[in-house]
């Protein structure tokens, strides 16, 4: 069928995790938490944390070169690279260049997108419309982070809660359309919440750079509300109803916010793609890494419809409904 829409589709996707894994039995004696608090608050039960000598263009890289094998495709077939994240390598140039730079390319746009946990969904949002214009065919997106560096790791209610990782998915713009693809995207920002999660200082305040801060209570009142808004508003965009989703693949925060986030929706919780037991919140990366999980295992298979949302500091938040 030949027709105008333009659509982007994922081809490809890749992950990458540092090898070492640290569980909440692991976790230092001094933070004054125990196993069976962490499990039973945020289901998280341990995390991958990256040692001194790695950075987040290498896991960048690393789950781009896993999208593009998966996708059957060389590296030159990207004409445009977004890096989602809120711990780039360095202040500036992007983590994006270097990633392109890693991959051997010398043409297209590579950029940083810094919505912190939505920061894919803001990625993968750009991305479409990028590739819905016709200028560009094949984006690498990509949610990296190296969080352990930015905790405060004497502060038992954040250091708890994060890991290292990265993500990356290959988008195409296809010409036809098969039906697959991103039917739905919407972005949300309330910055008067700018404050209940953040990382203090940096050269434009003219403060040294501090480390995560969170109000743990009210990031969970508000992330349960907007998730299941913006999951209904992509729907309605999409002329979809909730009881066709196949998949959601949330932000992995914490099991609480899933579970709550699913009886908003009214889906049984076996639709949720869950991670954070094992990876803890990767930020930006967490999205791309559990949908690659659930692709990599077999339960999200072609034409599955599936809801992508996160939502994380500014606030920020955001969804997208494909068809994969
Ligand atoms: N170990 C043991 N005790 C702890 C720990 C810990 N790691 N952390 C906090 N506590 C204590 C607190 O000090 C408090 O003690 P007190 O009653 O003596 O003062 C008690 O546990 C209860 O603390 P609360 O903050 O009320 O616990 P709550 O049930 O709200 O759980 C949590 C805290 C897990 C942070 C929860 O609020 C949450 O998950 N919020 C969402 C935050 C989030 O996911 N942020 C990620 C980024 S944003 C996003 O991705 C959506």
């Amino acid at each position: 069928m030949n027709n105008n829409i333009r659509r982007s589709v994922i081809v490809g996707t890749g992950s990458a995790l540092p090898a070492n894994i640290v569980t909440n039995i692991d976790l230092p004696s001094r933070l004054d938490t125990s196993d069976e608090w962490i499990v039973e608050r945020t289901g998280i039960r341990a995390r991958h944390i990256a040692p001194a000598e790695i950075k987040t263009s290498d896991l960048a890289v690393e789950a781009a070169q896993n999208a593009l094998a998966a996708a059957g495709l060389p590296a030159e077939a990207i004409d445009l690279i977004i890096v989602a994240t809120a711990t780039p390598d360095q202040i500036f140039p992007a983590t994006a260049t270097t990633v392109q730079a890693r991959l051997g390319l010398t043409k297209g746009v590579a950029f940083d997108i810094a919505a912190v946990c939505s920061g894919f969904i803001y990625a993968l949002t750009v991305a479409d419309s990028m590739l819905r214009t016709g200028v560009y065919q094949r984006a690498l997106v990509i949610g990296a982070e190296i969080f352990s560096r930015i905790l405060d790791w004497e502060d038992r209610t954040t250091a708890v809660l994060f890991g290292d990782g990265a993500g990356a998915v290959v988008l195409e713009a296809q010409e036809w359309d098969s039906g697959r693809g991103i039917l739905a995207a919407r972005l949300h920002s309330d910055g008067r919440y700018n404050d209940m999660l953040y990382v203090p200082g940096g050269p434009g305040s003219g403060e040294e750079p501090g480390k995560v801060r969170m109000s743990g209570r009210e990031v969970f009142r508000h992330a349960v509300v907007n998730l299941s808004e913006v999951v209904d508003e992509v729907l309605v965009d999409a002329g979809c109803a909730a009881s066709d989703i196949d998949w959601v693949i949330p932000h992995q925060a914490n099991a609480r916010i899933l579970d709550a986030t699913a009886r908003r929706l009214g889906l049984p919780p076996e639709k949720m793609v869950v991670t954070v037991d094992a990876h803890a919140n990767t930020s930006a990366a967490s999205v791309p890494l559990a949908l690659d999980g659930a692709v990599r295992d077999g339960r999200i298979k072609a034409g599955d419809l599936c809801v992508l949302e996160a939502m994380g500091g500014g606030f920020t938040w955001g969804a997208v409904l494909l068809r994969f």
